[in-house]
């Protein structure tokens, strides 16, 4: 694992949106795992801007995004097809069938994990996931005790997830569905290469847990420390908890692999 911490959310977000953009360029069709939620918005925008001004095409890529709330229509606001649809692919050329999310309507959902689970495997895997982190260590909606081995499947979700995604649906966490189809923690775990994105001070106490705690099923994100390719992006103010973050700063500045990108 590695750590970069940049000045703020906005150089945080810009970095990852640049490290996606250089898996694009060298592998046009790349199979991207997405995210959704606040923080990725950041990283959205500058996708957008890059395929605007630079060129940048999704038009040969597939993604999938990782979790979707069951019972939601994807017209609903607070879904994440809607979400999708508005920060991302209604703005870039990545074609509208090549988009992949678990569909959380359907009526046989242990069939639809297993569908997408499949389509991920036939897509030859995910190059590239991007991920963000719940306040109670969740990446996707793999919420305290998912298995480190776990499958996409449907997932309760606690009520303190509720209320930090509770902004989609008027602040109302009661409006916030109880359970998610999410892929799990070993899928995540298969991707080539994981980007953990985390801004923010409310974000500082879970990410020290999760990148210099011990490996638990009850902070999902510190399984990432088990990937031979996972970099996690943080502000300074989502670092604040990292007892290594002067050896992290100078890696950063020092590592050849990062010039290009400092
Ligand atoms: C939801 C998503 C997670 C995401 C999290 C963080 O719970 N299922 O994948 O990491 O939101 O959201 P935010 O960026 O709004 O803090």
């Amino acid at each position: 694992m590695e750590v970069i911490i940049r000045p703020d959310a906005d150089q945080a977000a810009a970095l990852t949106a640049r490290l996606i953009a250089q898996e694009v360029r060298l592998r046009p069709n790349a199979v991207l795992g997405l995210a959704t939620g606040r923080t990725m918005e950041r990283v959205y925008n500058h996708l957008v801007r890059l395929h605007q001004t630079e060129g940048l095409s999704f038009r040969e890529c597939r993604t999938f995004n990782l979790d979707e709330y069951i019972g939601l229509p994807p017209e609903h606001s607070g879904s994440f097809a809607y979400y999708m649809r508005r920060h991302f692919f209604s703005r870039v050329d990545l074609r509208p069938e090549n988009a992949h999310l678990p569909n959380g309507l359907a009526a046989d959902l242990p069939a639809e994990c297993a569908r997408y689970e499949a389509l991920i495997r036939q897509s030859g895997g995910v190059d590239l996931q991007l991920l963000g982190i719940g306040p109670d260590g969740h990446i996707g909606f793999n919420e305290p005790l998912s298995a480190l081995r776990s499958r996409t499947r449907e997932k309760a979700l606690t009520s303190s997830t509720r209320q930090a995604n509770a902004d989609a649906f008027g602040g109302d966490f009661q409006q916030v569905p109880c359970r998610a189809i999410t892929m799990g923690v070993g899928t995540i775990l298969e991707a080539k290469r994981c980007i953990l994105l985390a801004t923010g001070e409310r974000k500082a106490a879970i990410v020290a847990q999760a990148v210099e705690g011990p490996i638990t099923a009850m902070v999902s994100a510190s399984a990432l420390q088990l990937h031979p390719r996972c970099v996690v992006i943080v502000d300074e103010a989502a670092a604040a908890g990292l007892d290594g973050a002067d050896y992290y700063r100078w890696l950063f500045e020092h590592e050849p692999e990062w010039e290009a990108f400092r």
